[in-house]
């Protein structure tokens, strides 16, 4: 049986079919041939391969589309989560993130993440124990972690880790079976928060702190990393609930960058540890998940309020990036950033203000204003004030994509399942325009001479 089947799609060729019928196409002249084309528009979209009937003769391959960093192309179908980018609506599986970010815990969207709807309180239940009964780690992991210098970031740490996982679970190989699929999810969840407290424990020398099951999701995680002599860690309410939503905050995010290296690695078939460190891995740069660091390292640098006008200048004129700012989708407010600068005050409350609060607002209130960030539509996103919270919590700034990392094993597993089981997805192989030198003749090395190194 083909194991794709699992999951009902609507026959593609009469989609296109009905497309044609209803005129939902678009007309294509070539000019070079003179030849014109009829190509149905389905959602939104023209299917690239319709364009590769379009050929000057015999020997044309036949068009393609180039889209450097897929600017304008879909590389999929997804029911996980919508995003409205002018608008600056975020939902995961139709519910509005401010809905679950008051309502919700991290474990019930994870869940609704991964399985598309609620869960009931049985099904609840039941998710939980399982996630909490895999939070333990083979014990040679901490023979691993320990090989790790003791200043080694702990997003390598990471990545490398959860890549070991898939030598112990050799299991996650049958990846078109739903019972292994839905094991590696629970170990997956449930192992990420222990991985990211031992490395955490690691670089402070530390011993490691067994998961205490007794703890939630989050309080467990703050359990592995804080406690110290206590005969019981009990986290506080307000650090616990505030990590909980910025867990809920970070679970998924459609297509990122670290989402489409799920599901281009995936595609290839390999296991869900070897996927996920991948996914990980994309998370770690500036660019995206090591922004919220990258954040906190620009802050500290401005220091204070009256410096941010000449960090802005140096921003304007090209010598920096403000970090935390920008998002390919989002033109408008990102609607974490807000929900975020709610949480801010409440953790803020019980920590005491971070001094670089006032630092960020007025690089939020200049840019703004500034025609530069206006006519971009640069607005603040996730990672701006994120690292504020983190900080006050007394994470330490190389943590803060592993704080990321966490939540997102729900969204990145979400989508690999997503992608495995969807008849339209292969192997994830894009084409090239290929720029190089023609044929040539190969020289032997004696012969070579007069040519600089690297020209
Ligand atoms: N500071 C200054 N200028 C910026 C910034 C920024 N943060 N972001 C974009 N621009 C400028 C950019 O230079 C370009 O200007 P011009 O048109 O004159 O060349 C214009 O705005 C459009 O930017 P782009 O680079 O084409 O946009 P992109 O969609 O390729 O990049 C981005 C999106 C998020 C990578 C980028 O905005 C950026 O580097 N932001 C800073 C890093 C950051 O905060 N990343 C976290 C993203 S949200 C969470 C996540 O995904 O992990």
């Amino acid at each position: 049986m083909n194991p794709k089947a699992e999951v009902a799609h609507p026959s593609l060729a009469a989609a296109a079919s009905g497309a044609l019928a209803r005129r939902e196409t678009l007309t294509i002249t070539d000019n070079r041939t003179g030849k014109t084309y009829e190509v149905p528009i389905r959602e939104g979209t023209l299917r690239a391969m319709d364009l590769r009937q379009i050929r000057t003769g015999a020997d044309d391959f036949g068009l393609m589309s180039y889209d450097p960093a897929f600017a304008n192309t879909a590389s999929c179908r997804s029911a996980v989560t919508f995003i409205d980018g002018d608008k600056g609506i975020l939902w995961y599986r139709g519910y509005a993130i401010e809905e679950l970010a008051e309502k919700s815990s991290y474990l019930e969207t994870a869940y609704l993440i991964v399985k598309g709807e609620l869960p009931t309180r049985d099904e609840l239940d039941r998710w939980k124990d399982n996630i909490t009964n895999h939070t333990i780690l083979h014990e040679n992991i901490k023979k691993y972690i320990d090989g790790f210098h003791y200043d080694a970031h702990p997003m390598g740490m990471l990545v490398s880790t959860v890549a070991a996982l898939s030598t112990f679970y050799p299991d996650a190989k049958a990846i078109f079976d739903s019972a292994s699929r839905e094991l590696q999810t629970y170990r997956l969840i449930g192992k990420m928060i222990t991985l990211a407290a031992f490395a955490y424990r690691h670089s402070r020398g530390l011993p490691y702190i067994y998961p205490d099951n007794e703890l939630s999701y989050t309080g467990n995680f703050l359990n592995m990393l804080f406690k110290m002599t206590e005969p019981q860690y009990r986290p506080h309410p307000v650090l616990e609930r505030a990590l909980d939503v910025l867990f809920i905050l970070h679970a998924d995010h459609e297509q990122n960058c670290s989402a489409n290296a799920m599901r281009a690695v995936g595609s290839s078939h390999v296991d869900p540890y070897s996927a996920i460190a991948a996914a990980t891995a994309a998370l770690y740069g500036p660019l995206h998940g090591g922004a919220n660091e990258a954040v906190l390292r620009m802050l500290r640098e401005v220091g204070t309020k009256d410096r941010v006008p000449e960090f802005i200048k140096r921003v304007k004129g090209g010598e920096r990036k403000l970090m935390g700012f920008g998002h390919r989708v989002y033109k408008n407010y990102d609607p974490r950033a807000r929900i975020i600068k709610k949480i801010a005050d409440q953790v803020f409350s019980f920590t005491g203000r971070n001094p670089l609060l006032d630092v960020a607002l007025e690089l939020e209130r200049i840019a703004l204003e500034d025609e530069y960030f206006v006519s971009r539509k640069l607005y603040p996103n996730v990672d701006f004030y994120s690292g504020l919270i983190y900080q006050a919590m007394n994470f330490p700034v190389d943590m803060f994509p592993v704080l990321f990392a966490i939540p997102r094993t729900s969204g990145w597993m979400a989508q690999w399942q997503e992608s495995l089981l969807d008849p339209e997805q292969k192997i994830a192989r894009p084409r090239q325009i290929y720029c190089g030198s023609g044929l040539r003749e190969f020289v032997p090395l004696e012969e070579r001479s007069g040519r600089r190194e690297g020209a």
